[in-house]
């Protein structure tokens, strides 16, 4: 089939670009016009260049620099897979105050789901993101964010109830947020140091857990997790979550001794019900684009 062809063929990497084989691929399907409009829905222009060249992927915004392009006569053409699917993101990370001035926090940046955000947009997904305590810069290289609907949120509790809440109208859940899994049981007024060792702390209710038992009959709404994990336990420990939240997919990210927090890149195994993939050392975007790859076949042929 020469559309997948094509497509299988640009994924890899941008030198193929300048390949003639590959050019006159890219040349004998987009002289097929009608296959090619159904699989890339929407084009972009580019500033500069007037050929088929790989270099020309950098002279376009970051935003739509993915696998799912092609390029022909100053146009990038981004496969729109994900048309008409709706996708709901969590990112970030929940705190939980411990008083007025103090929380219980974690070091998830929220890159990870922004990038999943920003791969489904441009592939044309309609994204709901919700997002705890993420740094405002790391939102600096979309420049798109319209589109994207954005609900912030501080704790647990409230990005539970925006679950709730938005969980039904979606057909896929990634749920890349890092949850706190502990919480103070009072929070007010100003602990003294002296009081720290009285800190009383309960557990978080399982957000994800929960709301898959909420699923929509099976294969109608996608489920996928997140888990960060030391490099000796991702398998062992990917799996077992998989299985008790009763998920499509799991992320297990290698923390790497705490570098993966904040960093572009990522390693990891993902996880469904055909086995493991073992993703060794990629950009965040690339990952999402992965990731989304396979929600894609499930959404597009949901017996799979
Ligand atoms: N998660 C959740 N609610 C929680 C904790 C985790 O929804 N209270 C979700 C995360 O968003 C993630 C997945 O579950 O997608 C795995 O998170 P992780 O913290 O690794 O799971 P835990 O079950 O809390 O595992 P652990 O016992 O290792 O802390």
């Amino acid at each position: 089939d020469l559309k997948q062809q094509v497509y299988s063929r640009l994924e890899d990497n941008d030198q193929m670009f300048q390949q003639s084989e590959v050019t006159n691929a890219i040349n004998e399907a987009i002289s097929c016009i009608n296959m090619i409009c159904g699989w890339f829905q929407k084009t972009y222009s580019i500033s500069t260049g007037t050929t088929i060249a790989g270099r020309h992927i950098y002279d376009v915004p970051p935003e739509i620099i993915f696998p799912q392009r092609v390029i022909f006569n100053n146009q990038i053409m981004v496969k729109k897979d994900l048309l008409g699917f709706r996708f709901l993101i969590t990112t970030g990370g929940t705190r939980e105050a411990i008083d007025d001035v103090r929380f219980i926090g974690n070091r998830s940046s929220g890159k990870q789901g922004i990038a999943i955000a920003q791969c489904a947009l441009a592939r044309g997904a309609e994204v709901t993101l919700i997002s705890a305590n993420v740094d405002k810069t790391e939102y600096r290289n979309i420049s798109h964010l319209q589109g994207i609907k954005k609900i912030e949120v501080t704790n647990t509790a409230e990005l539970s109830s925006n679950l709730e809440l938005q969980f039904d109208h979606c057909d896929v859940l990634i749920m890349a947020a890092a949850v706190s899994d502990a919480k103070p049981i009072s929070s007010t007024g100003k602990v003294k140091k002296s009081e720290y060792r009285n800190l009383q702390l309960e557990e978080t209710p399982d957000l994800l857990a929960g709301i898959a038992k909420r699923r929509r009959e099976k294969n109608s709404q996608i489920l996928v997790g997140f888990a960060a994990e030391e490099s000796q336990n991702l398998l062992r420990e990917g799996k077992r979550k998989f299985e008790a939240k009763g998920l499509d997919f799991i992320y297990a990210n290698d923390i790497n001794k705490g570098s993966i927090f904040g960093s572009d890149m990522t390693s990891g195994i993902l996880i469904d019900n055909a086995g493991a993939t073992e993703i060794s050392e990629i950009s965040k975007l690339k990952l999402a684009n992965l990731l989304l790859d396979k929600v894609s076949v499930r959404l597009n042929s949901p017996n799979v």
